[in-house]
């Protein structure tokens, strides 16, 4: 038997994944590291945690797993997205990496919209976001001259964990969308927003594939992995692109909801000229030449784990939940908007924070949790509802991350979104499409749709049931309110906030 290996880096933890010519997972290891927030908004992590992180996870890996090294043919990365890793000349982090969770760059966007105009959106495709690369580039050359001073070349976090494995630099069309410089539907740097900001050519890193080959691991460093230096590492993707091909979106009509810290509806695009008018993002997929377009919750699972943390620390997920479908569509009248950390679709506003609206004297925590898990699933449903605006056909959703573990959630899903919400098996998320693009790489399949027909296995369904649509359309018309009539009370709130 031979393997490959996915490496799937996140906000909160690395997770490496051993998986088969059959798409069996055979083993997986885990390390976490820590997230700074030094001020309000901000959120950093040193990138060389990453790299030993991985180091540590891919080494616990292939000792528990006690399969031969010579076996493991190919690894390839999952990445979270967005986030700023600035290199000197020697390749060295100059500062901490900037995360995409992170909200400081506010005057930035400001400052790029009024630079570039038209072009943001007929070039990079996207608003200008606070989470997204270029702003971070700019504050930090406002903020901190002297250490901008010394940048040459910037990565994305996953890059910069590949380049310290084999000492070459590269950026994948995938994860490079997510940055502002790229032409997305050419698929180059842009040299019209690279002049604009008076950035070098060569401060970007030469864009690949993300099935492509790009190298082998420093034999150094595949010695304290526990792999051989023969190695073959693929470029890998961002995260969003590499859940999508963990879950089989890799054609047109296939939507894919993903409820992790944020959350995330994702759907397959062909056409590089579909235009949603920057309402939601637009980026190159993880297969050659396709594209997706996604809106983002930025505060989906964090908002249960942040209501658990604050009023059931003791409890488990399951005992909160305990009782929940017990509770009727729309909570008693209780209604969340999730927006603890601001929001990105379809309200970009770093300003805006969550309510509770219609609280009522007969209810009970449960109805709180209840209106949670809708509260997060209707601002999802903001984004199925754009999508379906711009004439994109949205029945059947493939839910992966914590949304999808819970019954009462996948069933909710179903009659928020109006549509057939589909569960894997053995859902493995980003973690599994890395290891399919070193598996589609190596050759394995001729395609990664082959790959992901071997792989990729549905689990239960769950369809929308009529009585539960029909009292979710008219709350939803009541959720969307929420946003206007709270944004300037939380403006005026601004200063009051730690
Ligand atoms: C996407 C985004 C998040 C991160 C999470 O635009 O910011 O989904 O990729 O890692």
């Amino acid at each position: 038997m031979s393997y490959v290996i996915g490496v799937d880096l996140g906000t909160s933890a690395v997770k490496v994944l051993l998986v088969d010519r059959e798409g069996t997972v055979a083993a997986e290891a885990s390390r976490s590291y820590p997230l700074f927030h030094e001020h309000s908004g901000w959120s950093e992590q040193r990138s060389d945690d990453w790299v030993d992180a991985t180091i540590e996870a891919l080494h616990e890996l292939t000792a528990e797993s006690g399969i031969a090294s010579d076996t493991i043919e190919g690894i390839s990365f999952s990445g979270q997205m967005h986030g700023l890793v600035l290199l000197d000349g020697e390749g060295n982090p100059v500062r901490n990496a900037i995360l995409w969770n992170d909200t400081r760059t506010t005057e930035q966007c400001r400052e790029i919209e009024r630079t570039l105009g038209d072009k943001l959106l007929t070039v990079t495709r996207n608003p200008a976001l606070e989470g997204f690369t270029l702003p971070k580039i700019l504050w930090v050359r406002k903020h901190e001259p002297e250490t901008f001073a010394k940048a040459k070349l910037f990565l994305l976090p996953k890059d910069y964990l590949r380049y310290r494995l084999t000492g070459e630099l590269h950026m994948d069309y995938s994860d490079a969308a997510g940055t502002l410089l790229l032409d997305v539907a050419g698929k180059e740097w842009s040299s019209e927003v690279l002049e604009a900001f008076g950035l070098p050519a060569s401060f970007c890193p030469p864009l690949v594939e993300s099935h492509e080959l790009v190298g082998t691991l420093l034999p150094q460093l595949a010695e304290r992995s526990g792999l051989t230096a023969n190695t073959k590492v693929f470029a890998g993707g961002a995260d969003n692109a590499c859940g999508a091909i963990g879950s089989g979106i890799l054609s047109e009509g296939l939507t894919l909801c993903s409820i992790g810290t944020s959350g995330v509806i994702l759907s397959y695009e062909n056409d590089k000229d579909k235009d949603f008018a920057g309402k939601v993002h637009f980026f190159n997929h993880g297969k050659e030449n396709s594209f997706y377009a996604m809106g983002v919750t930025l505060a989906a699972g964090y908002s249960l784990s942040w209501f658990k943390k604050t009023f059931a620390p003791n409890e488990s997920f399951d005992e909160l939940l305990n009782g929940v479908g017990d509770i009727k569509p729309g909570a008693s009248g209780l209604i969340f908007t999730p927006y603890l950390v601001g929001e990105r679709t379809p309200h970009a506003d770093p300003n805006i924070r969550a309510s509770f609206i219609g609280v009522d004297g007969s209810h009970e925590r449960i109805h709180f949790a209840r209106a949670v898990m809708e509260g997060i699933t209707f601002s999802l449903n903001e984004s199925v509802d754009m999508f379906r605006q711009a004439g994109k056909t949205v029945d059947t959703v493939i839910s992966i991350g914590g949304g999808a573990q819970n019954p009462v959630w996948l069933q909710m899903q179903a009659d928020i979104f109006g549509a057939k919400v589909v569960a894997l098996e053995n859902e493995q998320g980003p973690g599994l499409g890395a290891a399919m693009l070193a598996a589609y790489g190596s050759g394995w399949f001729d395609s990664l749709e082959s790959c992901a027909h071997k792989f990729v296995k549905h689990a239960d369904s769950y369809s929308p049931q009529p009585e539960a649509v029909a009292a979710y359309e008219g709350i939803f018309k009541v959720y969307q309110q929420v946003y206007e009539q709270t944004r300037s009370m939380n403006e005026a709130l601004v200063p009051y906030r730690a």
